[in-house]
């Protein structure tokens, strides 16, 4: 099997990785990739994001899978250019791949679909604004209602600060979200749906503040783990039954079948389950622990989700052990980060059998390896205990070095520290 991957970043090099140890799959390419993807695999310097280019590489490629992985192709159709051309594709459809461009439509599908979701006013003016943030009262949540990579959403208990945050989302042109303020520990769950069965991929955490103890703005995540130990018995049963499953059942319902990933953004909540937020693609960074434990060829997995050909009783191989990551990011992130610093360090990093990095935004100039991103690499690490991953995860990211590189130090800390718990109602 011939496969293309889409996307240039870290999700994508995690994919590569999980596809490399199936024995099924016998090319891989990547498009655009990144220094550390092209190490790998053959990279191809393409937009991506053109329907017309894909095809064209996909064609010339005479690939038998495309999987695609960040949100903007997705968006700008490329899955439905690629399908029209007789590739099979992992990743949904334009008109699918809407669960995660307009948080409003997301909102109405679950409402259809009687899926546990937070409260929300949707909000075009300040009038409106000022009227949602008032009934529900602070903490406040305020998102940006398009796509955003997670960095739209401002969750603040400062009144000042959530209007700013709609003012700007109107003057931009667009409406915000105005959401009740969910309690209780966030999980990320991806199901992989070949428009119609549900299969659940191990639940992972994700850190999306820059800073420690979860302060700073919103990235599109600077850390992750998986499995978690605090999650209850039932869990992904639960989620499976009352989200994913009436979620594709709606989407197909409505001619839009979800083909591809469903990635559930949720809250464990002192009422249940609520889901945060869905997006139409693989998680970044919970993807490289994800896969690191994924021990089922995924490039079977993915092909038979394309076509519709996913058994309703698939059951995966894990790794018994867990996985934890440590994004590093370059200097301002997650403004307008700085590019181009020389990184040292990597080989040493990933000297340990149980270590990998997975580049993110890298990039090769004379043969050295340079930041070119907001968010550069993750340090990947497995352990027989969760401890002894993030203790490994860690040791890595001592071993590497840029200029004004910046780290979380608190990943799966909590989870570690058995200080997780579900609040009660
Ligand atoms: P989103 O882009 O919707 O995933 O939001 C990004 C992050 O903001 C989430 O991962 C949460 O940490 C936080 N967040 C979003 N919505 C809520 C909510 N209703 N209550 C509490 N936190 C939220
Ligand atoms: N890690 C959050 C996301 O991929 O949206």
């Amino acid at each position: 099997m011939k496969v293309l991957v889409l996307g240039p970043g870290g999700r994508e090099h995690a994919i590569i990785r999980a596809l490399l140890r199936d024995s099924a799959v016998t090319e891989i390419h990547s498009a655009p990739g990144n220094a550390g993807i092209a190490a790998d695999v053959p990279v191809h310097a393409i937009d991506a994001n053109d329907p017309r280019a894909a095809v064209a590489l996909a064609t010339d490629l005479a690939v038998d899978l495309v999987v695609i992985g960040p949100e903007a192709p997705l968006v700008a159709g490329v899955s439905d250019a690629l399908r029209e051309q007789g590739f099979p594709v992992f990743g949904p459809s334009k008109a699918a791949a809407l669960l995660e461009g307009s948080k409003a439509f997301a909102k109405e599908v679950m409402a259809s679909a009687g899926v546990p979701t937070a409260m929300a006013h949707i909000a075009t003016n300040r009038a409106e604004a000022e009227s949602a943030l008032t009934s529900f009262g602070a903490p406040y949540v305020v998102k940006d209602d398009g796509l955003a990579a997670g960095k739209g959403v401002v969750v603040t208990d400062d009144y000042d600060t959530a209007l700013a945050h709609a003012e700007s989302c109107f003057a931009a042109g667009g409406g915000v979200v105005i959401e009740e303020f969910l309690d209780g520990p966030e999980v990320s769950l991806f199901v992989i749906s070949d428009g119609a069965t549900c299969l659940p991929l191990s639940p992972a955490q994700d850190f999306k503040r820059i800073f420690d103890g979860d302060r700073g703005p919103n990235t599109g995540g600077m850390g992750a783990y998986t499995p978690l130990p605090w999650l209850p018995e039932g869990f992904v049963e639960d989620v499976i039954e009352r989200v994913a499953q009436p979620t594709v059942d709606e989407m197909a319902r409505r001619g839009t079948p979800f083909v591809g990933l469903l990635y559930c953004g949720l809250a464990a909540t002192s009422r249940g389950i609520r889901v945060i937020e869905f997006n139409a693609r693989f998680g970044d960074p919970e993807t490289q622990v994800v896969l690191a434990r994924l021990r089922t060829p995924l490039g079977a997995l993915l092909l038979a989700a394309a076509k519709g050909e996913l058994p309703a009783d698939f059951a995966l191989d894990w790794d018994p052990r867990s996985a934890v990551d440590v994004v590093i990011a370059s200097q301002n992130y997650p403004d307008t980060p700085r590019k181009g610093d020389p990184i040292s360090g990597l080989a040493r990093a990933a000297a340990p059998e149980n270590v990998h990095i997975d580049h993110a935004g890298t990039a090769s100039v004379n043969g050295e390896t340079v930041t070119a991103g907001g968010r550069v690499l993750a340090v990947v690490a497995l352990g027989e205990t969760l401890d002894q991953a993030r203790q490994a995860a860690y040791a890595g990211v001592q071993e590497i070095s840029w200029e004004g590189a910046q780290y979380r130090t608190d990943i799966a800390l909590a989870a570690v520290k058995n200080r997780i718990t579900i609040p009660t109602p």
